[in-house]
């Protein structure tokens, strides 16, 4: 980082001698300070950042089959995974708007509310664990929770998960399909692993990562200049790598705080401190990827703030002890509105649910 500031610095430096010398030889000077700083900045954004990974890359961390990609799709979108058969995980993560509900908290079956935000699922399969405080360790662990979690689809055991994938009699042939050679593949296990493969396959390419590739001009000269912004005022400490972001564990408030002065926010969240029951880890939080940012508002664990750049304020004081400047502010938003990429268009495109048979049991109704 020192180096790159001094590279800039010296190209600066050389634009202003040679406006000083010779007015002709200027423009042409500028240009080549200009394309040497762009040049700088790429390789350093290519040592903190890594683009979205191949789906061969993918493969590697975990295999997957195409027919446990369509089996986890139908049950992503399937509301009989729910206690009243009307919520499905598409419900909070609607692929539609760009893996969320766009809500603070988000309303269970049960009608109450979860006491955090829902992230999204979009790239989330990247990140180093999952939920806020990263209590599950993968996507697939992950995707157990929901089902059998009070406050959201409210099954009342992986057993009447399974009762209710068995009695749908078209799901028989597309667990076999994705889990062969299993006498009895419609699990409460193989239906996470499934809709854990699915997720893998959310992932959401951006011209920040053509960019990253060695296409300089897939960013506008502002976003540059954010991107810039974004790593010269070190949020890169906590957002980096591919996710930008779901890395690390920090405390919201770690420079200033409690975090609560800047969100408003009316009940304290501890945080990792509910996992590890350490001091250490109140109000600790994995940082939060940064793909898809501007479309996945309210913000922070509680949505309780619903601005991009009053976020961004906010990062810069509680996290790094800094009152940016609007113009800053404004940059460095710049930068990452240019993070919503493209959602794949057949993960988006709802499936066509197997039918009931006539034992699929009816829907438990809450008062
Ligand atoms: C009622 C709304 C609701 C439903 C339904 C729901 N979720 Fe979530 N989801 C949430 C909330 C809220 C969180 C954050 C909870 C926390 O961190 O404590 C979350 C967290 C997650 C995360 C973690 C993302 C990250 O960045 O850490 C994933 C992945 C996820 N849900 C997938 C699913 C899947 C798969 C289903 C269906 C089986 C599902 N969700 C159903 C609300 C919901
Ligand atoms: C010391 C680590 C750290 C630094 C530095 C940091 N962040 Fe964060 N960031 C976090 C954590 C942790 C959260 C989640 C806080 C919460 O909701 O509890 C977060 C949340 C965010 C969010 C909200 C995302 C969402 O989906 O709700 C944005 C936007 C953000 N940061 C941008 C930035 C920017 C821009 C900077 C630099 C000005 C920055 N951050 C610096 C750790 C950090």
């Amino acid at each position: 980082m020192k180096l790159f500031k001094r590279t800039l610095f010296a190209a600066a430096a050389l634009a202003v001698m040679g406006c000083a010398a010779d007015t002709a030889g200027t423009a042409s000077t500028a240009k080549a300070a200009a394309s040497e700083a762009d040049k700088e900045l790429m390789s350093a954004a290519q040592g903190v950042f890594k683009p979205l990974p191949t789906f061969e890359e993918m493969q590697k961390v975990r295999q997957v089959t195409p027919e446990q990609i369509k089996l986890g799709q139908a049950l992503f979108y399937d509301p009989r995974l729910s206690a009243d058969q009307q919520q499905s995980c598409n419900t909070c993560h609607n692929l539609a708007t760009y893996g969320v509900d766009n809500q603070s908290f988000s309303k269970g079956v049960a009608g109450g509310f979860g006491g955090r935000n829902a992230p999204s699922v979009l790239n989330s399969s990247l990140f180093v664990a999952q939920f806020w405080d990263g209590r599950a360790k993968d996507v697939e662990e992950q995707a157990g929770g929901p089902m059998l979690n009070p406050a959201e689809m409210a099954m009342p055991n992986e057993a009447a998960v399974e009762e209710v994938l068995r009695l749908i009699p078209g799901y028989k042939a597309m667990f076999d399909a994705a889990f062969p050679g299993q006498q009895q593949s419609i699990t409460f296990q193989n239906a996470t692993a499934a809709i854990g493969a699915f997720e893998r396959t959310l992932l959401t390419p951006t011209r920040f990562d053509s960019y990253l590739r060695g296409d300089a001009s897939a960013l506008t000269a502002a976003e540059k200049a954010g991107l810039k912004k974004f790593m010269d005022v070190g949020c890169t400490a906590c957002h980096m790598g591919t996710g930008l972001g779901g890395e690390g564990y920090f405390k919201f408030g770690l420079v200033q705080g409690p975090y609560w002065k800047f969100t408003g926010s009316k009940k304290p969240d501890d945080g990792r401190f509910e996992v590890t029951k350490s001091e250490d880890d109140k109000n600790v939080f994995r940082s939060p990827g940064l793909r898809n940012v501007a479309r996945t508002y309210p913000y922070f664990h509680d949505g309780s703030v619903w601005d991009l750049e009053k976020a961004v304020d906010i990062m810069g004081q509680a996290q790094l002890g800094a009152k940016m400047s609007a113009d800053d502010v404004k940059s460095i938003t710049a930068f990452l509105n240019a993070l919503t990429g493209d959602v794949p268009e057949a993960a988006r495109t709802m499936p066509i649910l197997p039918a009931a048979g006539p034992r699929t049991p009816h829907p438990e109704h809450h008062k």
